[in-house]
């Protein structure tokens, strides 16, 4: 069965010593947490302190992006090398850095793969705008970015994909998809995660992002396809995020 996974995405929010503040909070609140994997995606800056504050828990650390050379002049950019060995994970293809930094399926699929190589799993972050999904293209647009965002990986690197379900329309927006839709788009990426990579495909994790909250987690996280969130707002506030991992049952 696949292990759950509730990821916390803090976007551009909390200095160094919130951070530190907030994940010391996280450690006390999901200390009896065995089953579900947890992993915090604070911004670089709060990346070391954060590892520091959850050392010796279960807790994961995460990136929410990274460039895909590893190393050279790229101004500002933080490379796959540079996380190898400090994180766990990280989202790459996030919508927000399709929209506002220009990110396209190339470039995002050249990240996936710079981070399988350096030993980092990555969390490709797919979903359809309001305005695709009002056009019913929405199955159209989750197989592109999927194919494109995983070309030229294979299905034991595969295994270490985590997919997150974004609707784009649903991000910030406090419309969630209803757990009937995210059930439905999550089996859909199945689908075609078989296709692409055989029986892989039941064992990679599937996550659901978009205004998941305390009191929606748990009907959404109960779909068989869906194996966790990916949680932007509701990550920031302890009490909040607790409530999510919490929610997340047992699917034995
Ligand atoms: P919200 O939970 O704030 O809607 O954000 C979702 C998200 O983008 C996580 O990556």
């Amino acid at each position: 069965m696949r292990t759950q996974i509730v990821a916390g995405n803090w976007k551009m929010n909390k200095t160094v010593s919130e951070a530190y503040d907030l994940a010391i909070e996280l450690v006390t609140g999901l200390r009896a947490v065995r089953e579900t994997e947890v992993v915090l995606c604070p911004p670089f800056v709060s990346l070391t302190t954060v590892k520091s504050a959850i050392a010796n828990t279960m807790l994961k650390l995460g990136a929410q992006n990274m460039h895909d050379q590893d190393k050279g002049a790229f101004t500002g950019e933080v490379s796959p090398l540079m996380l190898a060995g400090l994180v766990d994970y990280v989202i790459l293809g996030h919508s927000e850095r399709r929209q506002h930094f220009g990110e396209d399926d190339a470039f995002i699929n050249r990240k996936v793969r710079a981070a399988l190589r350096h030993g980092l799993r990555p969390i490709l972050c797919i979903g359809e705008t309001l305005a695709q999904n009002e056009r019913g293209e929405t199955e159209a647009v989750l197989s592109t970015q999927l194919h494109a965002g995983l070309a030229g990986v294979t299905p034991d690197e595969a295994a270490r994909v985590v997919i997150a379900y974004e609707p784009v329309w649903a991000i910030g927006t406090g419309r969630a998809a209803t757990a009937a839709d995210a059930q439905d788009r999550c089996a859909y990426i199945r689908a075609q995660l078989s296709a692409r990579f055989g029986e892989v495909a039941a064992a990679m994790r599937i996550q659901y992002g978009g205004s998941v909250t305390g009191a929606n987690a748990a009907e959404i996280l109960a779909q068989p396809d869906v194996d966790g969130a990916l949680v932007g707002g509701a990550s920031l506030k302890a009490e909040e995020f607790i409530a999510i991992v919490r929610s997340v049952k047992s699917k034995l």
